[in-house]
């Protein structure tokens, strides 16, 4: 049979490739840019010296921003109060260019290097399924021939050098990593112990606020229908309007200002607890500037209704791997409909790793009245019209002094 493999470049997934080869597969390798700072060309080298039959380097980054982030942005997705969803959020696109080019390409399986205890085997299998029902997965760190052969880092090693598997001598890190255009995680390894401070050299997405500049900087963003489309620097006049652009202009901002470090203790899927750090540097800013222009612009009860319902629900099929479902597909179509009003600048101040809210406005809102919300003029409504409201909503309140 013929099998594309998702490849990353890395011993992990290299082993996997040749021990693929062993099994009497073809093998084609298949790697997506989302983003992530990555030697596409070297790794393509490898992948065909290795033994690989044709190689895949696919830049998914404008539909990464375009379907995923932005409508994550939109629905305020939010994972368990903190996590921002960056590795779920790709994952969708990943799993959707491996599934059509293994069609095109007649492979009967595909496979990938997740381990059988995350959230990533879960995501891309059920990617797979919903996307072609027919397709079977090979996942190497589920089949006890690869597994019990493969205990651990050493295993691996040995492997590559009887295999001739070249190993980019670099000194391992001692933990993982999962990096996107949208965040990087950090897990497993020296981490595992949650009460470990994660060393200062790990973080590499964002300097360390401590030791971002002085001078804060300042912009403004604005949001079209809920989707930033345009970002401007008040401090060097810089403006950047195309999706994808944006967001890498954002990224680049957020870096220096040290913006978007998390640490957490998340719960995955498959049930356990696992202590992961991100860095989400441009979708922390786009965060506290969409949560803040919505409440500028957008009604009280569509708010509640999306806070309550499609926030959760969206964030919960992300992070499930649920994105290709049948509430996936309702829930996001869902979130563009709260989004119509949506539209004006949120001006923002970035330092030291907090994004500060100065100031907003939009051309197109009706909601918010300065007169009516003045405490220094009358209009609007009388105040005896509150004096009724007050006296209607205590009725039952009265009622149940004494039967507490
Ligand atoms: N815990 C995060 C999540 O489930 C990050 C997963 C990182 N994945 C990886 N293959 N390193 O979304
Ligand atoms: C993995 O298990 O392969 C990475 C972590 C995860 O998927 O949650």
């Amino acid at each position: 049979g013929k099998v594309l493999l998702a490849y990353s470049g890395g011993l992990d997934t290299s082993c996997i490739l040749v021990w693929l080869l062993e099994q009497g597969y073809e093998v084609l390798a298949y790697m997506a840019n989302v983003g992530q700072e990555e030697d596409f060309a070297a790794a393509e080298q490898k992948a065909l010296a290795i033994g690989a039959s044709k190689v895949y380097i696919e830049d998914l980054r404008r539909e990464f921003v375009e379907e995923l982030i932005y409508p994550a942005v939109q629905a305020n997705a939010i994972y368990e109060g903190v996590y921002l969803l960056g590795t779920s959020l790709a994952r969708p696109v990943i799993a959707r260019r491996q599934i059509e080019i293994a069609q095109q390409e007649g492979c009967t399986h595909v496979s990938h290097g997740c381990t059988g205890k995350g959230n990533d085997q879960v995501r891309f299998e059920l990617a797979y399924y919903a996307l072609e029902p027919s397709i079977q997965v090979i996942a190497p760190w589920r089949v006890p021939e690869f597994f019990n052969r493969f205990q651990g880092r050493n295993d691996l090693l040995a492997y590559a050098a009887e295999k001739n598997i070249p190993v980019v001598q670099t000194a391992a890190k001692p933990w993982s990593t999962d990096e996107n255009l949208f965040h990087i995680s950090y897990e497993a390894g020296i981490l595992e112990d949650p009460n470990v401070t994660p060393p200062k050299d790990m973080w590499k997405l964002t300097v360390d606020p401590e030791e971002a500049p002085n001078t804060p900087e300042r912009i403004h963003i604005t949001f079209t229908e809920g989707r930033p489309t345009k970002v401007e620097n008040i401090s060097d006049k810089t403006v950047v309007t195309d999706p994808l652009e944006l967001f890498i202009y954002l990224n680049t901002l957020a870096r220096r200002n040290g913006i978007g470090r998390i640490d957490i203790v998340e719960n995955r899927f498959i049930g356990i607890k696992s202590r992961g750090c991100y860095e989400t540097p441009g979708g922390t800013i786009l965060r506290v500037a969409h949560l803040d222009i919505e409440g500028l612009v957008l009604d009280r009860e569509v708010r509640q209704y999306r806070d309550e319902h499609l926030t959760p629900a969206l964030s919960k099929i992300l992070y499930n791997g649920l994105y290709f479902s049948p509430e996936g597909s309702f829930i996001t179509s869902s979130i563009a409909g709260s989004q119509k009003s949506v539209n004006g600048v949120v001006r923002l101040k970035l330092y030291k790793g907090s994004v500060i809210v100065e100031g907003r406005y939009s051309e197109t809102e009706k909601l918010y009245d300065m007169e009516e919300s003045s405490m220094d003029v009358h209009g609007g409504f009388s105040p005896l019209d509150s004096e009724g409201f007050i006296k209607i909503q205590s009725i039952r309140l009265k009622k149940w002094k004494g039967q507490q």
